[in-house]
């Protein structure tokens, strides 16, 4: 199966921690006041930041490639009145109507990306789908999260209605990390009885400098690089043991 089809059902339930609330903080203190402020999320999953942001009045585009991701996203916002605009897109090849003041994609969507002339070319696709002087905010999983934490470990999930195991292999050579997911899931909910399916997927770790040289290739400057959500830069010591790295970049 492929990426985020079989996953989508479980995502929320598994993502339970997710610090939605501090991105959108962060997002926040960048986003011009206004009804007239566009906002787009890159890789938006089950879309509970951009809908977070619809709801504070901004135009909100939110694109991902997984339809499967995209009816768990839009089920949440059947009945609402401010909703995102929901695309079905690669994010390789995204177009926007308009350019917009801010995208931002987090809980490393890019690290889908297969290699660094993938990350240029989206990069470039977000740089000229911004407005004069829009941000890029996003992250990526780490060093530290690929060689010491997924490595070739197997994690297991389990909350009600859902088992998960999850079974990581990392070449540090090729910088490719697969993961192969056994997802049992209850079906229909309360039946006792469990639909078992598969699915691999695969990300790609970037180093620090290849993103940053990528960044500046697309044509973006003041490159910020952090260690959390708190905006602790970067450092040597801290790089060791974060899980993601967090950028924002100016057009
Ligand atoms: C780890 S999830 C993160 C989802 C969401 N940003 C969140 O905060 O939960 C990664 C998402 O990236 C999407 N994705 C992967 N490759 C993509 C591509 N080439 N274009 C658009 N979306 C992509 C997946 O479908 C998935 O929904």
């Amino acid at each position: 199966m492929s990426a985020y089809s079989a996953l989508a059902a479980c995502y929320d339930i598994m993502n339970g921690d997710a610090a939605y609330e501090q991105y959108l903080s962060l997002l926040l203190s960048y986003l011009p006041k206004g009804n007239n402020t566009t906002v787009l999320d890159v890789g938006c999953g089950t879309g509970d930041l951009a809908i977070m942001l619809a709801n504070c009045g901004f135009k909100t585009f939110a694109l991902d490639l997984s339809l499967d991701m995209l009816t768990v996203a839009a089920k949440k916002v059947e009945k609402a009145k401010k909703k995102p605009f929901f695309i079905q897109q690669d994010m390789r090849e995204m177009k926007v109507p308009s350019p917009v003041n801010l995208i931002y994609s987090i809980y490393d969507s890019m690290n889908y990306l297969n290699n660094n002339a993938e990350l240029v070319h989206t990069f470039t696709r977000i740089y000229d789908s911004l407005q004069e002087k829009g941000k890029f905010v996003f992250d990526l999983n780490s060093r530290h999260r690929y060689e010491d934490v997924y490595k070739d470990n197997t994690f297991i999930m389990e909350d009600v209605g859902v088992f998960l195991s999850w079974e990581n292999n990392y070449n540090p050579k090729t910088h490719y990390c697969d993961f192969y997911l056994h997802i049992f899931l209850e079906t229909p909910s309360g039946s006792g009885q469990y639909r078992r399916s598969f699915e691999t997927q695969r990300q790609r770790y970037f180093p620090l400098q290849t993103v940053k040289k990528c960044l500046k290739q697309a044509g973006f400057q003041n490159i910020g690089v952090y260690a959390d959500l708190e905006l602790t830069p970067l450092t040597k010591e801290n790089e060791l043991f974060c899980d993601k790295y967090y950028f924002i970049a100016d057009k």
